[in-house]
């Protein structure tokens, strides 16, 4: 019998996990506590924006015309825990509240009201990004709370998907972790990952703390190399140098690559800047706090863009944004994504809106998360509306349509032709073709 398996949990991961699964051939069950997420998903819309998920739902969720029907969404507790022979635990891990550390309340209570419904073996596989030694102490609480006893068993299995990029980083991943306790767990995983397997997508098998550990330090290390071009960035402001350049030739040693190596207003969204404060927090619990004191650095590199670039708006409307009109163009964290969990676009739209500028803000797919997030900021339909009437325009999600706008069909419509490129991702030469004042963050010649 092939094996069924359930998603608890079906946010950006969640709902990805669930489609991909059904994809490869599996039966699958989605599960969220939030009736909302449920209903659309079972309706095959999908309650956020991600390249391709909606056609991923289409093709498999129950009831939809063509559909294989591969795929069904409860809010059953005893449902999932009858149906799943594995179940894959995808729910949130925010900082919490005036700390650094993870808050586990979501998986903890994800486990507790799990558990007492397992009353035949199932493998239960943690996928949020957790504190290590998470899953040591989960296995135990599932052993303790399911009727099935040591019959339900742990895995973690970390996840790396890029949002914008999840549909093909969840079907094609470029490694698939797992971190168990007993060949059997890792037998039943090979099973569902047989897919990409075949495709050769290593497979590293390791213990639990190992698998934990990983997720934590590959974002550490995507930070630190962001911070660290973002660093050469204040250092080239100062020196006169030209950051875009400076990355380029670095780059061209393959010890270094190219990737990450983009100079702009840091890093967001909902991984990166908790994963690594949560990850400090966790190292000093464990006596191992001197090993992360440089990620502080790391993220307050980060944190002081989004100050810089407020302060080379504040410059270029003549020191003081009061009553002064500012363009953004960019909302989410990222470009092909609607999340704006931390996203520094919005975080630098909110500080200049907080010195008395009037900002109006254009995003492709976040306008409707910006609103709720900062319902006092300006919105505007379009990026030539955003523009208008604006005395400095501030490019600060590279979305591909805004390397696209046309400088020339701008410039008719702002105030003063100002744009600061907070990405450093437009073409300088055009922009400049078409009268503007082009300036990008670590490039003061450029
Ligand atoms: N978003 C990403 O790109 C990404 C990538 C890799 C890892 N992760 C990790 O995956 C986890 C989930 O992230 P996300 O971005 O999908 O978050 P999300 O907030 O989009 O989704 C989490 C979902 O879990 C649901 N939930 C909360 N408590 C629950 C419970 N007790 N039972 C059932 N459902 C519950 C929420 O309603 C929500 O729909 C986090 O640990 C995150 O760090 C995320």
């Amino acid at each position: 019998m092939p094996l069924k398996l359930t998603v608890i949990g079906t946010g950006y991961l969640g709902a990805t996990h669930a489609a991909a699964m059904a994809e490869l051939g599996f039966e699958v069950l989605g599960l969220d506590i939030d009736p909302r997420k449920i209903e659309m998903l079972s309706r095959g819309k999908v309650p956020m924006y991600e390249p391709g998920l909606e056609d991923l739902l289409a093709r498999h969720v129950a009831g939809m015309e063509g559909a294989s029907g591969r795929l069904r969404f409860t809010t059953s507790w005893e449902e999932v825990a009858e149906f799943g022979d594995v179940h894959f635990v995808c729910v949130n891990t925010p900082q919490k509240h005036g700390e650094y550390a993870c808050d586990m309340s979501y998986v903890d209570s994800a486990f507790s009201l799990l558990a007492p419904h397992l009353r035949r073996p199932a493998l239960v596989v943690g996928k949020s990004t957790v504190p290590v030694g998470s899953a040591t102490r989960l296995a135990a609480l599932l052993r303790e709370l399911a009727p099935a006893g040591a019959d339900a068993e742990l895995a973690w299995n970390p996840e790396f998907l890029r949002e914008g990029f999840a549909v093909k980083d969840t079907l094609r991943p470029d490694r698939i972790v797992v971190g168990v306790s007993s060949e059997h767990a890792e037998t039943v995983l090979r099973e569902v990952y047989a897919g990409p397997l075949g495709e050769g997508t290593p497979f590293v098998v390791t213990d639990y703390p190992t698998a934990e550990l990983v997720k934590t330090a590959a974002n550490a290390f995507l930070a630190t190399k962001i911070s660290f071009i973002n660093a050469m960035a204040e250092v080239s402001e100062a020196a006169g140098g030209d950051v875009a350049k400076l990355a380029e030739a670095i780059g061209h040693d393959d010890r270094i690559g190219h990737k990450f190596l983009r100079a702009g207003i840091g890093f967001g969204g909902g991984c990166l800047p908790k994963d690594i404060r949560a990850f400090m927090a966790r190292a000093g619990e464990l006596g191992a706090d001197q090993a992360l004191t440089f990620l502080r650095e790391v993220d307050s590199i980060n944190m002081r863009r989004r100050t810089h670039m407020v302060e080379l708006a504040r410059d270029a409307v003549g020191g003081s944004f009061l009553g002064r009109r500012i363009g953004v163009l960019g909302a989410s964290f990222k470009p092909d994504s609607d999340d704006v969990r931390d996203s520094p676009a919005l975080n630098v739209a909110g500080q200049i809106h907080l010195q008395g500028g009037q900002v109006t803000v254009y995003d492709p797919k976040g306008m409707e998360n910006a609103k709720r997030l900062f319902p006092t900021l300006g919105y505007a339909p379009t990026a030539v509306d955003a523009v208008r009437g604006a005395e400095v325009v501030l490019h600060l999600t590279e979305w591909r349509e805004f390397r696209e706008l046309d400088p020339a069909a701008l410039a008719e419509v702002a105030a003063r032709r100002h744009i600061l490129d907070g990405r450093n991702a437009l073409d300088p030469a055009l922009w400049r073709k078409a009268g503007w004042t082009y300036r990008a963050m670590g490039r003061p010649s450029a």
